[in-house]
């Protein structure tokens, strides 16, 4: 049995200020859940006022990026050591955004994926189709070239997918129950034959996710959880969308 993992991207938003109100108001809301893991991302400038308010809750902190070099001159870059300095114990990488604006390829995600792992810091791998590919029926060509590409000479260890299909980020649209079911089944048959462990590994929906539609989501067998972005930006629809993953479990 795979517990719930409900993650919030908090992408280019919130101040430290923001950020302290919102854990103020989140936890109080959340602190009776223990059927479910809970994670914030929020951006780096606020981390370590994050780490210090979540110490000793149930919910964990995570970043959005980090670099695949552990120190030097790399201008503007974040290390893996950082990261945990500030308090971290997870990063998302590869996220979509990441990889259309800033150039990401599944080369530098399987660098970032290492040096995170060697640093001992959990990865949100993200993973997706655009809308052409999509419609093209290249959804699954796609998912696996990026899977074969992110996870080279990785084991699976401490690794989260998120199926995150571009056209339902920030769009609105969600992919239906049976479309996200579908293709993690997909994900997890090519795990299952590339990789040793493959049961164990969480698959996290990312798109539009809210709470009215994290049950239905949730219901589906090979739906673990989601990474949710706009809907993840006010404590009151991210603990709904926490405890909509806690009943189905
Ligand atoms: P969204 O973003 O929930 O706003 O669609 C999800 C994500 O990009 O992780």
């Amino acid at each position: 049995m795979r517990k719930p993992f409900i993650a919030a991207n908090w992408k280019m938003n919130k101040t430290i200020i923001e950020t302290a109100e919102f854990i103020n108001a989140f936890l109080p809301m959340v602190n009776d859940v223990m059927d479910v893991d809970i994670l914030i991302a929020p951006p780096f400038t606020a981390l370590s006022e994050a780490s210090r308010l979540l110490k000793s809750s149930n919910v964990m902190l995570g970043a959005q990026n980090v670099y695949y070099e552990e120190k030097g001159a790399f201008t503007g870059e974040i290390s893996p050591g950082m990261l945990l300095s500030a308090g971290c114990s997870c990063v998302i990488i590869g996220h979509s955004e990441r990889r259309e604006y800033f150039s990401e390829t599944d080369e530098i995600v399987n660098k970032k994926i290492k040096t995170a792992r060697n640093n001992n810091l959990e990865v949100i791998l993200c993973i997706g189709e655009s809308l052409e590919q999509r419609e093209a029926d290249k959804t699954f060509e796609v998912l696996g070239g990026q899977l074969a590409g992110s996870l080279k000479d990785l084991p699976l260890d401490a690794i989260t997918i998120a199926y995150e299909p571009i056209w339902a980020i920030g769009t609105g649209k969600t992919a239906t129950k049976e479309q996200a079911n579908e293709t993690h089944e997909y994900i997890r048959g090519w795990l299952r034959k590339n990789k040793d462990g493959a049961d164990n590994v969480r698959i996290q929906y990312g798109g539009s996710v809210k709470p009215d539609n994290i049950e239905a989501l949730m219901s589906e067998s090979e739906v673990d959880g989601a990474l949710v972005g706009g809907a993840s930006l006010k404590p009151d629809s991210f603990a709904g969308i926490v405890k909509g993953a806690a009943k189905n479990n």
